[in-house]
């Protein structure tokens, strides 16, 4: 009887542990690089970005300056698209309405960095050579 308790306590322990650490693996603190699976054939390797490490020094606070909920043109000022890709309202093809995926990103990261004189806007200062 002892044991059996025992051995569901342990086994109960084991699945906390084996929860936490797969939590763990999809946080944002482990995000290193941006990556988004949309891009299938990459022309180049995916761009270095300490997410938590970046947000931090560049004093970004609210996380919809990039994981944004717009409707109507208008930014839903408390929402956050944190659990999404860029990739799933933004396309990649040519064109795409309301902006391609590639420009999505040159505007949101190479645009503040434009603005604020800070950060890359280089080319290959984002984009590391092969
Ligand atoms: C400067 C832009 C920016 C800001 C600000 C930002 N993020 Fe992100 N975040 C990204 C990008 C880009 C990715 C996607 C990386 C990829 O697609 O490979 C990402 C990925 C994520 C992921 C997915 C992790 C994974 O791989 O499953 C989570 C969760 C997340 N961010 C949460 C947050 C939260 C919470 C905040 C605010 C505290 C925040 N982000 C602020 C740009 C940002
Ligand atoms: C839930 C859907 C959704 C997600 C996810 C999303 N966007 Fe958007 N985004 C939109 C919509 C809709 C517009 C068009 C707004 C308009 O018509 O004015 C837009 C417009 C933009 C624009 C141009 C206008 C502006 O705000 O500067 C940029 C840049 C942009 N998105 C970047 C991003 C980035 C970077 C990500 C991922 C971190 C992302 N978006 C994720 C829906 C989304
Ligand atoms: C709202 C403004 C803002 C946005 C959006 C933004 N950045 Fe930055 N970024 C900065 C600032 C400010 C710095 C300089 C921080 C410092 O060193 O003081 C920076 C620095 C960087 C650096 C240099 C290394 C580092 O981590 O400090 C890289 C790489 C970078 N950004 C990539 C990106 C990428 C990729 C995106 C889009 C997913 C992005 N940034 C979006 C403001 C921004
Ligand atoms: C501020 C950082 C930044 C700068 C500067 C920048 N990019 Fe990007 N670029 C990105 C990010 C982030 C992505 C999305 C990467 C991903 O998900 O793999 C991207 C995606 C791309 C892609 C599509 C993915 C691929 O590899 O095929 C191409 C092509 C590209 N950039 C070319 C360029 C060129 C050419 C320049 C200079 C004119 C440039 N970029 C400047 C950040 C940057």
């Amino acid at each position: 009887m002892k044991n059996h308790a025992l051995m569901a306590l342990a086994l109960l322990a084991l699945a906390a542990l084996t929860l936490a650490a797969a939590s763990a693996v999809y946080s944002q603190e482990d995000v290193t690089t941006v990556r988004d699976s949309a891009f299938g054939n990459r022309m180049r390797p995916p761009v270095p970005f300490l997410h938590d490490a970046h947000n931090e020094k560049a004093g970004i606070d609210e996380c919809n300056v990039c994981h944004h909920v717009v409707e109507d043109g208008q930014l839903l000022a408390d929402e956050t698209s944190e659990d999404q890709e860029c990739s799933e309202c933004h396309l990649t093809a040519r064109g795409a309405k309301p902006i391609e995926l590639i420009a999505v990103y040159h505007l949101r990261c190479g645009g503040c960095h434009r603005e604020q004189l800070a950060g890359p806007v280089m080319c290959a200062e984002c984009h590391p050579r092969n």
